[in-house]
């Protein structure tokens, strides 16, 4: 399917919304709310220079001189059919511009742009870093070489261009749902695909880079990025925001100023040196400056002693230096290897209010410890009320026990809903120390007050880097809440199923899941004392955190849910395309019937899409895991059986294993099924 509508019809939208915003009075180089524009009318500016309308190519007036026209000068804003380029002849570039700052539209600090050097086109920051690139045009793949899946989408169809005139890059949606489509520059740095909605409003369909933190310098001077926080950005210490309110519209890039000047080279007064702050775990920034020293002193003394000099590191390689503003820091994961520890020069009296503020809690405690007898019988009352009303928070076991009240509030009264399913629905949370938490509304229990926290309390001691943590609680009658932490990339099947095609899954990260999925299960059926059968293995119950380590969420609730639990298995069953046979048949069930779902998902890891969909192999309507069976023991070619929108790019092996243990997984008869423990070594490799 072709886009029908002509791309131009889209330009009165963006018209309109300009001028009636700025224009209120009646007059010939005025519009005012309420009036329209169409046909061949148009306003003229005063001394009659510029004037504003519709024009066809080739009118309404030919005898006119051309005007301007918005089409072929895109500024933060690239429509379907528009070009974005460079004219060789003349050396003009058109380029898409972001918006100097949520609400000034002068041209900004980033740029999308077509590159003449090695025919890429990529995202520039002032002018002058480039830091994403699409990855050379590959003629014979007809595609980038490093975003091929631009090609293969399923929603848009991009094309390259390039004559002795010029070099283009144009695109048109192909799908029905995204035919209004527009792509927009935007002020954080990243490109973004926003799709008109039927109930007109602009939706974020995709953006490039994937994640905020790849926008170089995207938290502006002395800020921090970090993809696991939210807001992203951050000031470093003795840092404060430059715009209060441009941050809370998510625009970072013009960053933070210190709070102290450096008095680098005067006296501050107190006769105090300027200090270093240390920060763990940084990405640092790249235009680093080598130094010849032996220990970490003189490394110190060597950016103490130069004043343009903000920051430095030591490490077992030597000792590296920062001059002037500090852009483009990350904090990242004690466990990523990438991350150094960098000290952060600040004014001496930004150490001295520290110091100050501890002194003044020092005041206050000694001044009530007078009172200590109060004090006390204060908090003996709370304690029982707490007791009572379970009010607050309290350890139970290495479990919060929380008041569903608090639990109301920090979801907002279960406003945003993360996902439901058997068990209940889950909302999002914020906790008032600003912890994000995911918050599973039990249904129907009927379990008595002591069985219900025995068995949470048995589920919070299941701890595994491949299963979801159970946090906290929260049992007031039958209000009945769970508290788990929050996994920011959602499950696995919104990646796989819902997400967007522009950066879908790739192999690599798909065998990981896979891997680790089987490790949490694995750790479930095997290591913990009291066997745990999951029971709801599927795609929307491996969730992903920030960093897309798969976590198994849900297991022990089908204890917990007791009695009630043959109704949620009949929910289940709707569920269709996991659940085992002999649960059909309704013999006892093992762990085994785990691994039959186990297997059944990873045959939509490697496919992209839901089993249950048919699709047409040799003429004959199948479905997804019969036929891939009959490949796997047929000896075929297994690379066919990969998701289209991966375009070959796995690792032959790896598919084949995979393969291979999900038809192992699902066979009929249990006891020819693995375990989960011999699943993991298989996909370890070190099992074949
Ligand atoms: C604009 O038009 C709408 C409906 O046509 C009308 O209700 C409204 O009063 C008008 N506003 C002005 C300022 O004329
Ligand atoms: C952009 O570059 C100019 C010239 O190199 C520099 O003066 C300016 O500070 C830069 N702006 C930002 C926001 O980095
Ligand atoms: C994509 O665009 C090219 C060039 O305009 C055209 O030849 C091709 O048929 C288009 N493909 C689709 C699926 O629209
Ligand atoms: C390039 O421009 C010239 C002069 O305007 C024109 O004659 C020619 O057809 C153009 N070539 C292409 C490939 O568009
Ligand atoms: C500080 O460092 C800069 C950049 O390396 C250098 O140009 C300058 O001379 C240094 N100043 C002193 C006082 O060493
Ligand atoms: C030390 O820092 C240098 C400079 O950035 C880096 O290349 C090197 O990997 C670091 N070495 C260690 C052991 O972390």
């Amino acid at each position: 399917m072709h886009k029908k509508a002509n791309p131009r019809s889209i330009l009165p939208i963006f018209f309109l919304f300009l001028f009636l915003k700025t224009h209120t009075s009646h007059g010939a180089d005025t519009i005012s709310a309420n009036k329209s524009l169409s046909g061949d009318q148009t306003i003229v500016s005063a001394h009659g220079i510029f004037e504003l309308g519709f024009f066809k190519p080739d009118g309404p007036n030919p005898s006119k001189p051309s005007l301007w026209e918005s089409f072929d000068h895109p500024t933060d804003t690239w429509l379907p059919g528009n070009k974005m380029g460079y004219n060789k002849k003349t050396g003009e570039k058109r380029l898409v511009t972001s918006w100097r700052s949520p609400e000034d539209p002068a041209p900004g600090l980033f740029t999308l742009e077509l590159f003449p050097s090695d025919n890429s086109f990529g995202l520039v920051r002032n002018k002058s870093d480039k830091f994403w690139s699409s990855g050379a045009w590959d003629e014979k793949l007809g595609a980038f070489s490093l975003t091929p899946v631009m090609k293969v989408n399923g929603y848009y169809n991009f094309s390259y261009v390039s004559n002795d005139n010029e070099s283009y890059l144009k695109y048109t949606a192909f799908c029905s749902s995204c035919e209004m489509s527009r792509i927009v520059m935007h002020f954080s740095g990243q490109v973004r695909v926003l799709i008109l909605t039927p109930n007109i409003d602009w939706r974020w369909f995709a953006s490039l880079p994937t994640q905020l933190c790849q926008v170089y310098a995207a938290c502006g001077a002395y800020g921090t990025c970090d993809e696991s926080s939210l807001p992203f950005c951050s000031c470093l210490k003795g840092f404060e925001q430059k715009s209060r309110s441009n941050w809370d519209l998510e625009f970072y890039s013009d960053g933070c100023f210190r709070k102290t000047e450096l008095q680098c080279g005067h006296n501050s007064g107190h006769g105090e040196r300027e200090r270093f702050l240390k920060m763990q775990n940084i990405l640092v920034p790249k235009n680093e400056q080598f130094v010849q020293v032996e220990n970490i002193i003189s490394c110190e003394s060597a950016c103490l002693n130069n004043c343009s000099c903000t920051a430095y590191s030591f490490n077992s390689s030597g000792c590296s230096i920062w001059m002037g503003d500090l852009l483009d820091l990350q904090q990242l994961k004690a466990a990523n290897k990438m991350g150094r520890t960098l000290y952060i020069r600040l004014a001496a009296s930004e150490f001295q209010t520290l110091k100050h503020k501890k002194g003044l809690i020092g005041v206050v405690v000694g001044s009530a410890a007078g009172s200590v007898v109060l004090l006390v019988l204060i908090l003996l009352l709370m304690l029982r009320r707490k007791k009572k009303a379970w009010t607050g928070t309290m350890m139970e076991g290495s479990l919060l026990a929380f008041s569903c009240k608090d639990l109301r509030n920090s979801t907002k009264n279960f406003s945003e809903k993360l996902g439901g399913g058997g068990f209940g629905s889950v909302f999002k949370g914020i906790l008032s120390d600003s912890t994000v938490i995911a918050v599973k509304k039990l249904e129907s229990i009927v379990q008595g007050e002591k069985q219900f926290r025995a068995e949470v309390s048995t589920i919070g001691t299941i701890q595994h880097v491949n299963l979801v943590r159970l946090r906290g609680f929260c049992s007031q009658g039958t209000k009945k809440l769970l508290v788990y932490d929050y996994m920011s990339n959602g499950s696995l099947a919104s990646h796989l199923f819902h997400g967007s095609d522009l950066n879908i899954l790739d192999w690599k990260t798909r065998y990981q899941i896979a891997i680790g999925t089987a490790r949490g299960l694995a750790y479930l059926h095997e290591k913990c004392r009291e066997c745990i059968i999951h029971c709801d293995i599927k795609p929307e119950n491996v969730l992903l955190d920030a960093e897309f380590c798969p976590k198994v969420a849900d297991f022990g609730l089908a204890k917990l849910i007791g009695r009630e639990f043959s109704r949620v298995l009949t929910t289940m069953r709707g569920t269709r395309g996991y659940l085992a046979p002999e649960w059909i048949a309704g013999v006892a069930i093992t762990s085994k019937a785990n691994v039959y779902s186990f297997g059944m998902m990873l045959f939509e890891l490697v496919s992209g899409m839901r089993n249950s969909k048919q699709i047409e192999a040799n003429g004959k309507l199948k479905y997804y895991p019969s036929m891939a069976t009959s490949v796997v023991v047929e000896g075929g070619d297994v690379v066919s059986l990969l998701d289209d929108r991966l375009e070959g790019n796995a690792d032959e092996e790896e598919v084949e294993r995979v393969c291979k243990v999900a038809v192992w997984c699902i066979q009929d008869d249990e006891a020819h099924r693995p375990s989960m423990g011999e699943v993991v070594q298989i996909l370890e490799g070190i099992v074949r």
